[in-house]
């Protein structure tokens, strides 16, 4: 979508549609008061019946024959005391499938001042929600699609129309690598594999400069990451280990922020065969990836000054005559021997050949991004994703990212004896806890194994959130792309 910011009056602004947010339990905003003089009063009678209470993204259209706005949408934003970048974005999201559909294809939008919030952050927050609550995944729906091609920010008189230009670019590059990442995990598994995967993270080289190297299945095993082939080996698709990195000028000398994403292009659970429901959205085991490979699509387009590499190892998960069996004992190249007792448990054997080769890269700081377990959904259903991680520091960087963002994180401990669930019987560790609790720490506790106690390393687990069934995280249905603006964020604070 085509956002625009202006300075024209909203009496005087020719649009088919003008959103006016308003308070609940306070005066109308300058904007809403100036329609409601003109149309006698109309707007403060619809505020004060019953029909309109300005609750958090309720809604009232309001038809303005021959004003220059022939349709106003009065949207709540609920009480001023309570407001936060996280309630204004969920409004503006209910706003804007308010202006779909009234099968407008513009409207306009006045920006409310707010004296906790920067106009930056308002204009940034206000973009995100309503492009990525607009966004469909539709690609393979036919018919007509309704798209909305422009919005218009009108800002208050006095306002600095170039920092509100400067945060339109910067959240156009956050939604689209935040698309890209929805993108690539909407794409079902018989249209995506590592080897695509790997195209992807190359083609993000190419349109940014970055450099990109991928290891097909015969260079994974000749370095020795023999947890990761014995994944990949059962499929037809062989796995792929994909590796970027984006160095700005005067870096070149610095320690990386390592990202690193699973991607299982798609998880049947092999030999210990996942029931028929929970294989149904198991396209979705590449999110990791997915989030690792579009935020390095991003780094350049919003001047990010780290050094990053970004790391994903990606398969497939099958069942066939070469696929790997519960009970065999596979090596990660770190040297660990791990009993895979679970064949379905293998997230944590793919990321802990990532992360024994990031680590060997002596990174300054380690985030793994994995849809891991359906345990941490049973912890903290769709509202925000487990931390994991040996750092306060970067637990409280992550944690400010998340709340700005609206992609919250919960954090988990990971005591030592945690450890013991992991023992293996006959090799160093196993990739199943024998505890009936703790799914989702067992399995960091796991990975614990693959990076050094002296890196700091945070593993964030996205399994939840990473696509919706229903409305929420600004996503109607399908992936949300949690991560992305997350990461992008904390790179840039
Ligand atoms: N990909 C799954 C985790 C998952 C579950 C992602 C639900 C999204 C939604 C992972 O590979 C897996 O199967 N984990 C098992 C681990 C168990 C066998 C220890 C799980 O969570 O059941
Ligand atoms: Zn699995
Ligand atoms: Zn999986």
């Amino acid at each position: 979508m085509n956002f625009l910011v202006s300075l024209t009056g909203p009496l005087e602004l020719q649009t088919p549609c003008l959103v006016l947010p308003v308070w609940s339990e306070d005066a109308l905003p300058e904007a809403a008061a100036a329609f409601d003089q003109k149309l006698n009063g109309l707007l403060s009678e619809i505020v004060a019946s019953d029909g309109f209470a300005a609750g958090l993204g309720e809604t009232c259209v309001v038809h303005a024959s021959g004003e220059n706005a022939s349709r106003l949408i009065l949207l709540g934003l609920g009480k001023r005391e309570n407001f936060s970048l996280d309630r204004f974005r969920k409004a503006l999201v209910k706003g804007a499938r308010a202006v779909r559909s009234l099968k407008k294809s513009s409207f306009a939008l006045t920006i409310p001042s707010v004296e906790t919030a920067a106009l930056a952050v308002l204009v940034q927050s206000a973009a995100e929600a309503i492009e990525l609550g607009l966004m469909q995944y539709n690609d393979f729906k036919s018919g007509e699609k309704t798209t909305i091609e422009s919005a218009t920010f009108l800002l208050t008189e006095g306002s600095d129309v170039e920092i509100a230009e400067s945060a339109l670019s910067k959240a156009a590059a956050l939604c689209k690598a935040n698309a890209l990442a929805r993108g690539l995990v909407n794409t079902p598994s018989n249209l995506k594999n590592p080897a695509s995967i790997a195209e992807a993270a190359v083609e993000v080289g190419t349109e940014t400069g970055i450099s990109v190297e991928v290891w097909d299945e015969v260079k994974i095993q000749e370095e020795k990451m023999g947890a990761l082939w014995g994944v990949g080996m059962g499929s037809d698709c062989p796995p792929r280990f994909i590796m970027m990195e984006y160095i700005p000028e005067g870096t070149e000398n610095d320690a990386p922020i390592a990202l690193v994403g699973k991607g299982m292009s798609f998880d049947s659970g092999g030999y210990s065969i996942k029931s028929a429901g929970g294989m149904e959205e198991m396209k979705d085991d590449m999110a990791g990836a997915a989030v690792v490979i579009a935020a390095m699509s991003a780094l350049k387009a919003l001047g990010v000054k780290k050094r990053v590499l970004g790391v994903v190892a990606s398969a497939e998960n099958m069942v066939s005559g070469n696929a790997q069996r519960p009970g065999d004992i596979v090596k990660a190249r770190n040297g660990t021997s791990i009993e895979v007792l679970n064949t379905d448990a293998e997230g944590r054997l793919i990321l802990a050949d990532a992360l024994s080769w990031t680590s060997e890269q002596n990174p300054s700081i380690i985030v793994d991004f994995a849809t891991l377990t359906g345990a941490i959904g049973v912890a903290l259903g769709q509202e925000g994703a487990g931390l994991f991680t040996n750092d306060d520091t970067l637990a409280q960087g992550l944690e400010a990212a998340g709340i700005e963002t609206g992609e919250k994180l919960w954090r988990f401990p990971m005591w030592e004896e945690y450890n013991d669930y992991m023992k293996g019987n006959v090799s160093d560790l196993k990739n199943i806890s024998n505890a009936r609790g703790a799914g989702s720490i067992s399995a960091a506790v796991f990975l614990r194994h693959f990076v050094p106690k002296t890196t700091p390393w945070a593993h964030l687990d996205i399994a939840a959130v990473s696509h919706v069934r229903d409305a929420r995280l600004m996503t109607e249905f399908g992936a949300t792309g949690f991560g992305v603006r997350l990461i992008l964020d904390y790179l840039l604070a």
